[in-house]
């Protein structure tokens, strides 16, 4: 296992390129399960939960090409339908092969992706809404195993709460029913509004794309013609280098991003005091005299995401004052905490409400453990300011999403190193 050691106190300058999203980019290679042709995707971030997807697309009969940053997948030949354990334990995503392989073949096995560290994650929403549009679901032997063998019919969905995977999944199936599916309550994240926006552009008619309401036209099993198409930038990345330009107190830009999709976190920065100057695909992080405390809640898109939430509250241990996270989506999503405290961040929890004091933290470099993705990054940007030097262990969890994070941090100043334990 490889470990980080971030030697802390040093200040950023200069320009950080974001790579392609890594949430919009899983479910848009799930997607070329629905075409006939060969697809090339550019912008493609390579981190590991991509390469995860790409070798179960592999091992479900399609093929795929790497060439700098873009990847050609071609699912012609796609001819199994199990997404066996062995993959889905590793990524919790690959459940996005569900839809569209059903829709495609009419059946469809996929693992139960099981409990997974920011709690219990069911999906069950999924299930429902391939039900609702005619699927026979049941579990055997840990399995997920759905079957239509006349197709997907269209339906009316509501979901009862708004779900990413379920709403992506969901489109996918749609695309290649039989009739008009209508989804009430979706989720609006800029990535399903690219995965919406793909298949259209594929010969799908969707209306409402970024709106709770989605009218999917099926093509009654009739593959998608796709077109050649870029990844949207990574927001979470993005707004992970805006928090260390912060936590810092640097001048940093940030580069080949979407302003708009970034408004919530810019939102937030700006209550903590920092100028955030924006121009059409960059954003500038000012240092400030001041940080002030925050107070945050997470919710779906437009609201702050919950994958930013551990790196504020990072950033909130610096603040000159107490702020509060509300974390509203995932329970168990503060195990980021307790190595927070361990480096010296004074925090309380109470439930989903965490309480940050920030009055004169100061944060000493130590041994810490990475437990999930953002968790892990909270723990970087802290690094980043503690006295001293930080070990950051089990680093695989940064690795399934932050493209080379090393490089990047080392290009704009930080002292920062991988090993092997
Ligand atoms: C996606 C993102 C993840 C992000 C999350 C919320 C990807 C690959 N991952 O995850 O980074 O944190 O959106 O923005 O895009 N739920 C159910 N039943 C279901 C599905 C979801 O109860 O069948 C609940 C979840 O437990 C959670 C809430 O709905 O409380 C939202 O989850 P969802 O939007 O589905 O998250 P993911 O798509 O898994």
């Amino acid at each position: 296992m490889e470990y980080l050691k971030i030697t802390g106190e040093t200040k950023l300058d200069g320009v950080v390129e974001i790579s392609g999203a890594k949430n919009a980019a899983l479910p848009l290679i799930a997607s070329t399960i629905l075409a006939k042709n060969e697809i090339s995707i550019c912008n493609m971030p390579d981190v590991v939960d991509i390469n995860t997807l790409l070798k179960l697309i592999a091992k479900l009969g399609g093929s795929y090409e790497k060439c700098d940053d873009c990847i050609k997948i071609n699912t012609s030949k796609l001819d199994k339908t199990t997404a066996t354990y062995d993959i889905v334990k590793t990524m919790r995503a690959s459940i996005l092969v569900l839809g569209p392989i059903l829709s495609r073949f009419g059946h469809c096995e996929v693992s139960l992706p099981g409990g997974c560290a920011i709690g219990q994650r069911p999906v069950d929403l999924h299930l429902k809404a391939l039900e609702a549009m005619g699927a026979e679901i049941i579990i055997n032997h840990g399995y997920i195993e759905a079957s239509a063998p006349n197709g997907l019919k269209g339906a009316k969905i509501v979901f009862d709460k708004v779900t990413v995977g379920g709403t992506e999944n969901t489109v996918m199936a749609a695309a290649l029913a039989d009739g008009i599916t209508t989804i009430i309550n979706a989720a609006k994240e800029p990535e399903v509004v690219q995965l919406c926006e793909v298949i259209k552009n594929a010969g799908v008619l969707i209306e409402g794309i970024g709106t709770s309401t989605l009218i999917i036209h099926g093509t009654n099993r009739k593959l998608l013609d796709f077109k050649d198409f870029h990844v949207i930038p990574d927001r979470i990345e993005a707004g992970t280098y805006m928090c260390a330009a912060a936590i810092s107190n640097s001048k940093l830009k940030i580069d080949k991003v979407i302003p708009q999709h970034l408004e919530a976190i810019i939102a937030k920065l700006e209550e903590m005091n920092f100028e955030v100057i924006q121009d059409k695909t960059s954003v500038t992080i000012m240092p400030t005299d001041e940080i002030k405390p925050v107070n945050i809640v997470t919710t779906e898109y437009p609201g702050f995401p919950t994958d930013m939430q551990a790196q504020f509250m990072a950033l909130a241990t610096q603040a000159n004052g107490t702020s509060t996270i509300d974390e509203r989506l995932f329970e168990n999503r503060f195990m980021h905490v307790s190595e927070l405290l361990r480096l010296g961040a004074d925090i309380h929890l109470n439930g989903n409400i965490a309480t940050i004091n920030g009055t004169q933290n100061e944060l000493n470099g130590t041994d810490v453990m990475a437990t999930d993705l953002r968790a892990s990054s909270a723990l970087v940007l802290s690094a980043l300011v503690a006295h001293g030097d930080t070990s950051i262990h089990r680093i695989y969890h940064l690795d399934r999403g932050y493209e080379d994070l090393e490089g990047k941090l080392s290009k704009i100043g930080a002292k920062v190193a991988r090993y092997k334990e």
